[in-house]
């Protein structure tokens, strides 16, 4: 059957563009859009036409699977140029979401209508290319030139009701079926005479982008999309739609060809796999009415905010009255600051508070929650005096969450009688707006406690990554690993800032002596008191990191860490600090390159991920690169440090490996896979085909 349906009542031709799960503009529904538009344009009883979206969308975009492979025939800038030259009137009837090309094709009809509440949206950027199917030429024609720069070069949305304001749609439906609302506007339209009017015929915009296009650069880092798609768009203002249209494809080819382009996409479809693992397929979870949340601190307060704006009643359990106090405050103020973002209605706001959170001192109120969420200090023997607890007042069935960073989730599980039902939830903080889960599934974890979590997590809004029982799991295990790395730098003569500076220009969010500021000092010196048992003799110590807490430079909360930010929020360098790093150094000192800075720090990452893989942890190189897009900042244009690996080249990492460990054998050791794969020729990308497609 054909993916666009044709169809004609009341001189009114529907063509409705029917490809689940999104009506992606796949070869062949281009190809059966240009044959329905040829038909309309040649039946003798329509007069005019609606293309919509069948399902809960109109067109989420081009087909991104085919990117990356040769071109198919029709182009869709050719389709549209159809719909948009048809002698007839063309209207596009919008709900849910256009996107992309989608929204492309919506542009090159003649009118344009949405339903209250759709998204519409040019996210190539998004995708590391810019809309190539005329985008950057009839936006700026429809809403001018600096509203179209914006919506493209940040590639976000939106809503219908902003779009009629801004002019880039026509008319607002009514009620909730856009086929109904089509053909009653479409009917209007046609009692009022109304012809096709070609936006490609419109006038040029005016105006300059070149303020936009400079503070874009400064900001990109490394990240050319927005930037290449700026210059598309101001290439409205100065050539004619015919030459404006030749640019917006050269453009447009030469970013498909980058391996930014690869990267995002890569990281597209890695998101959505992460979800899809293979030993719950089939298996129901268990249902969740109410979530437990046991300690109300960053963590426990964030976590509980994100179940009430996804709709979960919390019963939230502190230590005493003053905590539980605080708890509600926080959770307050994360609401109000939903509220003030748009995200939360202040009504519900109101009801959340004092309906669906509930505060207490006592376990026992614990009893009814179906998922219990413990987040107190991070202490083996607290965390197993919770559980011991918990095993006690919770309803059977009850799946038991630790929110635990690092410790062994097995070891946890242990205290109860049900370890089944016991799994690790790390959120990431803010819990309430960081996206990335980690589920760690124990040893015991059973199946449908494995499912459950999934599902939680789709509620709150989160991408789920499966890891497996270790110190830190994923992504905090692999942390642990590059920071020792960066901090043998140090203590062989790199300053903090020399590394957090080629570490940003990598395309890092932060450097890693930023991360150490905005956590505190004094966490990593406890880790280190925790783990002092398990110390190599041949580790070496992060001595200054040590020197620096004991001065009781702690970093944010101190004004004063590797940076001193008493009169800078955002932190300057301090000469006391390079005078403590100086002193605590044991050997003598050599300068590093920004090259080699950013190969021994990537090294690092590298081959830990790939321990972490071989071993089991990660199910496959793709999860760890979506924990460190979502948790660790890592530049989401590079893919991931798998997906960066593989362009790098694993021979390379490893000849890099080979090279350091001639004046450290101990710490540059070679992950098995990593040799294996890279003596093979073959990429991580590989093991991600085996599981997922
Ligand atoms: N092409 C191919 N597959 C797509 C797709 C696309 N444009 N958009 C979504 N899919 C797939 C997803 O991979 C997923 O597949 P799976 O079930 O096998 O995992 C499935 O469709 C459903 O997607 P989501 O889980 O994301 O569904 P949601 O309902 O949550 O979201 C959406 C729907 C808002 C449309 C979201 O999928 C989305 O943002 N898609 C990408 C939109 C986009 O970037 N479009 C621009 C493409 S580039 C372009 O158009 C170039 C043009 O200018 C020439
Ligand atoms: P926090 O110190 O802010 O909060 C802990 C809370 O637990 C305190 O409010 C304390 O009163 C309460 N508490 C302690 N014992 C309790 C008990 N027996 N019963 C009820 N409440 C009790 O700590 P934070 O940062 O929220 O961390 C909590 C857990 O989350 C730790 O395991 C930590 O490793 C983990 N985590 C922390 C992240 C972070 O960035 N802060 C990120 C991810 C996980």
């Amino acid at each position: 059957m054909s993916p666009v349906r044709y169809a004609l009542s009341d001189r009114i031709a529907v063509l409705t563009v029917d490809n689940p799960p999104v009506n992606a503009l796949s070869q062949a529904v281009r190809a059966a859009l240009a044959d329905a538009v040829s038909r309309f344009a040649a039946d003798e009883d329509a007069e005019i036409a609606v293309i919509l979206g069948a399902g809960r969308l109109f067109i989420g975009g081009a087909d991104i699977s085919e990117f990356g492979k040769p071109p198919a025939d029709p182009w869709l800038p050719e389709v549209i140029a159809a719909i948009e030259d048809c002698p007839k009137p063309i209207v596009a009837a919008i709900h849910g979401t256009a996107l992309g090309g989608g929204l492309e094709v919506a542009l090159g009809c003649h009118w344009r209508m949405a339903m209250p509440g759709t998204k519409l949206g040019l996210p190539e950027v998004t995708l590391g290319i810019l809309p190539g199917a005329g985008g950057t030429q009839r936006l700026p024609r429809l809403v001018g030139l600096q509203a179209a720069a914006k919506m493209i070069a940040s590639g976000k949305p939106m809503t219908a009701e902003a779009a009629l304001d801004a002019g880039l749609i026509d008319h607002l439906g009514q009620g909730d079926d856009v086929l109904a609302a089509a053909r009653s506007w479409a009917a209007d339209l046609l009692a009022q005479g109304v012809v096709a009017r070609p936006t490609g015929r419109m006038a040029a915009p005016s105006g300059d982008l070149s303020d936009m296009r400079a503070g874009m650069q400064a900001k990109s880092r490394g990240e050319v999309a927005p930037v290449t798609a700026l210059d598309a768009v101001a290439a409205s203002t100065s050539l004619s739609f015919a030459d404006g249209m030749a640019e917006e494809r050269r453009l447009f080819r030469e970013l498909m060809d980058t391996p930014q382009r690869a990267g995002l996409i890569h990281a597209f479809f890695a998101e959505r796999a992460t979800a899809k693992l293979p030993e719950i397929a089939g298996i129901a979870p268990r249902e969740i009415d109410r979530l437990g949340v046991i300690g109300g601190g960053t963590m426990g307060a964030g976590i509980a905010t994100s179940a009430l704006l996804a709709g979960l009643p919390v019963v939230l359990v502190e230590r005493d009255e003053a905590a539980a106090g605080r708890a509600r405050d926080t959770i307050a103020a994360n609401l109000a600051a939903a509220v003030k973002r748009g995200k939360l209605d202040p009504d519900r706001r109101d009801t959340l508070l004092d309906v669906s959170l509930v505060t207490a001192t006592d376990y026992d109120a614990l009893a009814p929650a179906d998922l219990l969420i413990e987040a107190v200090f991070e202490s083996m023997e607290v965390k197993q005096e919770v559980f011991a607890r918990l095993d006690a007042v919770a309803r059977p069935g009850a799946v038991l969450a630790t929110n635990t960073s690092y410790l062994d989730v097995d070891a946890i599980a242990a205290v109860t009688s049900r370890p089944q039902d016991v799994i690790g939830l790390h959120f990431f903080s803010p819990a309430h707006i960081m996206k990335l889960l980690e589920i760690v599934v124990a040893r015991d974890t059973a199946p449908d406690v494995t499912a459950t979590a999934f599902a939680l997590a789709r509620r709150l809004g989160k991408i789920p990554v499966r890891a497996g029982v270790c110190d830190g799991f994923i992504g905090n295990r692999i942390l642990s690993h590059y920071r020792t790395a960066a901090d043998h730098m140090v203590l062989d003569g790199a300053s903090p800032y020399a590394i957090d500076r080629a570490i940003r220009d990598f395309g890092f969010a932060m450097g890693p002596y930023q991360v150490s500021d905005l956590a505190g000092l004094d966490i990593g010196f406890a880790t280190r008191q925790r783990k002092a048992a398990d110390v190599h003799p041949r580790d070496r110590a992060p001595t200054f990191a040590d020197a620096l807490y004991h001065a009781g430079r702690l970093g944010r909360k101190t004004k004063r860490g590797y940076y001193d930010y008493s009169d800078d929020p955002k932190g300057r360098e301090d000469t006391e600090t390079l005078r403590l790093v100086q002193e605590a150094r044991t050997d003598a000192s050599r300068e590093f390159t920004d090259e080699e800075i950013v190969r021994r720090y990537m090294a690092a990452m590298v081959n830990e991920a790939a321990r972490v893989v071989g071993d089991g942890i990660a199910s496959r190189p793709l999860d760890v690169d979506v924990v460190f897009l979502h948790g660790y900042g890592f530049p989401r244009w590079r893919g991931g440090p798998m997906h960066w690996a593989d362009t790098y080249g694993l021979d390379r990492i490893l000849a890099d490996i080979r090279e350091f460990a001639r004046d450290d054998d101990h710490f540059w050791q070679p992950a098995p896979l990593l040799t294996e794969l890279a003596d093979k020729g073959a990429t991580f990308e590989s093991l991600n085909r085996k599981d997922t497609k």
